[in-house]
């Protein structure tokens, strides 16, 4: 979807949302990273329960981002930039896109199922869409790998994006990190 004419930068509630959650999502991996490995537990807990939080607010930015694009669609792509490279960008942003509906997902899931409180902002408890009983089996390994690979996957994903943008800027020189600022 493409009615922005062509040369034309993102709209500004476009390039802040990406400028917001572009240092927001590093941080996401941390806290899931430290909390797994902190010593003692209680920090892995405090760490854990800022990653669920943390990842609910970046859940909403990502929901209102998606709201815009569709309804304001992107520039059109670079005048010179061939089609494999054009498909390429198109399919790493729609992936960063699912991969960061996927996460929020799979991570309340992982939550409600593990029975744990979550105090939103300390002011209210974070509604239950389902019952869990507890019981941490198969099921629920299924949505922690899910949660896992996609996460690890769009770290990968994140790398390709910043070295093709680092690409664009000093190599080719064209620009297009202009579009976004
Ligand atoms: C953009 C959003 C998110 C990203 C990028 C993300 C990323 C990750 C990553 C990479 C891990 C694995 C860490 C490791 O290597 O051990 C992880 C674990 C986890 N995340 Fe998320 N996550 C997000 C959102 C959420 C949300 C919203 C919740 C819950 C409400 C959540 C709950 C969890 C849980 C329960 C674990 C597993 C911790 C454990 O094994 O004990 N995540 N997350
Ligand atoms: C976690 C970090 C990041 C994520 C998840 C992310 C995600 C995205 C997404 C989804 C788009 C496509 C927007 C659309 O058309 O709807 C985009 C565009 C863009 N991003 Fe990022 N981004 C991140 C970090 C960065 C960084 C660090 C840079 C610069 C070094 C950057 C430079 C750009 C540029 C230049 C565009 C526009 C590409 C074009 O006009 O074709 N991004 N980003």
């Amino acid at each position: 979807m493409s009615r922005v004419l062509p040369g034309e930068r993102y709209s500004l509630p476009a390039r802040l949302l990406h400028w917001l959650m572009a240092p927001a999502i590093p941080l996401q991996f941390w806290l899931a990273w430290a909390a797994e490995r902190a010593q003692p537990r209680d920090a892995g807990e405090r760490l854990i329960q800022l990653h669920y939080q943390f990842g609910l607010l970046l859940a909403a930015l990502v929901v209102m981002r998606l709201a815009w694009r569709v309804a304001h669609g992107a520039p059109h792509a670079m005048p010179d930039e061939p089609l494999w490279r054009r498909q390429a960008a198109q399919f790493t942003h729609w992936a960063l896109y699912a991969a960061l509906l996927v996460l929020p997902t799979t991570g309340y899931a992982m939550w409600v199922w593990r029975n744990e409180p979550m105090q939103v902002l300390g002011l209210f408890e974070m509604p239950r869409l389902f019952e869990s009983d507890g019981d941490l089996g198969a099921g629920y390994a299924a949505v922690w790998y899910l949660h896992y690979w996609t996460g690890w996957s769009m770290a990968g994903l994140v790398a390709l994006h910043v070295a093709a943008a680092l690409w664009h800027q000093c190599v080719l020189r064209d620009g297009l990190i202009g579009r976004r600022m």
